[in-house]
């Protein structure tokens, strides 16, 4: 029988097609919400917060171009997510950050539930891709809160507002971020 040279074997099965599909759309919401962030801090003049949320975003939407290519490459159709029912104001710098804490614990916990999946499907293709994401998201969260924890160290009157933003623009890239009490 003739192969079919341009249509790649699946390796995927459809089960979890449907479940990196999924995850598609929460790293796409999380580059829009990141991006809604961003302009938010930069019209209230938190331009380091603003910047660090800015490359946030590209990073997300970098996360969602490798799902992307992984199920494509697998024999899957990695589809484009609706991005809807995003946050655009926010009360305070400190509920930005909270947010993203939040949203990262979310995206943690659906990537865990997607792996442990892969083990009880047997897809260890699969669950050693996504390897690259669990460390990922443990040093996304310790950001998030080293980030919040600028808060109360160094307090939100006076000159605080601004030092936090200065301490938060700092944050980014760094791999291994310490506690900022220690
Ligand atoms: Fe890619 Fe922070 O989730």
């Amino acid at each position: 029988m003739k192969q079919n040279l341009i249509t790649p074997q699946r390796s995927l099965n459809k089960e979890m097609e449907k479940w990196l599909n999924e995850q598609i759309v929460m790293e796409g919401k999380s580059s829009a919400y990141y991006l809604s962030m961003a302009s938010w801090c930069e019209t209230k003049g938190y331009n380091n917060s603003a910047e660090f949320l800015y490359k946030h975003s590209d990073e997300e939407r970098g996360h969602m171009l490798k799902l992307f290519k992984y199920v494509n490459q697998a024999g899957g159709h990695a589809l484009q997510p609706e991005i809807v029912d995003i946050k655009h104001t926010f009360k305070s710098l400190r509920e930005v950050f909270e947010d993203v804490l939040k949203h990262e614990i979310q995206v943690t916990k659906s990537i865990h539930e997607i792996v442990d999946r892969c083990l009880t499907s047997k897809d260890f293709t699969t669950f050693n891709f996504l390897q690259w994401f669990v460390v990922e998201q443990r040093e996304e969260e310790t950001i998030a809160r080293r980030a919040l924890e600028l808060f109360d160290i160094i307090g939100e009157d006076g000159v605080g507002l601004w030092t936090i933003d200065m301490e938060i623009g700092k944050l980014h890239g760094l791999d291994d971020v310490a506690p900022a009490h220690r």
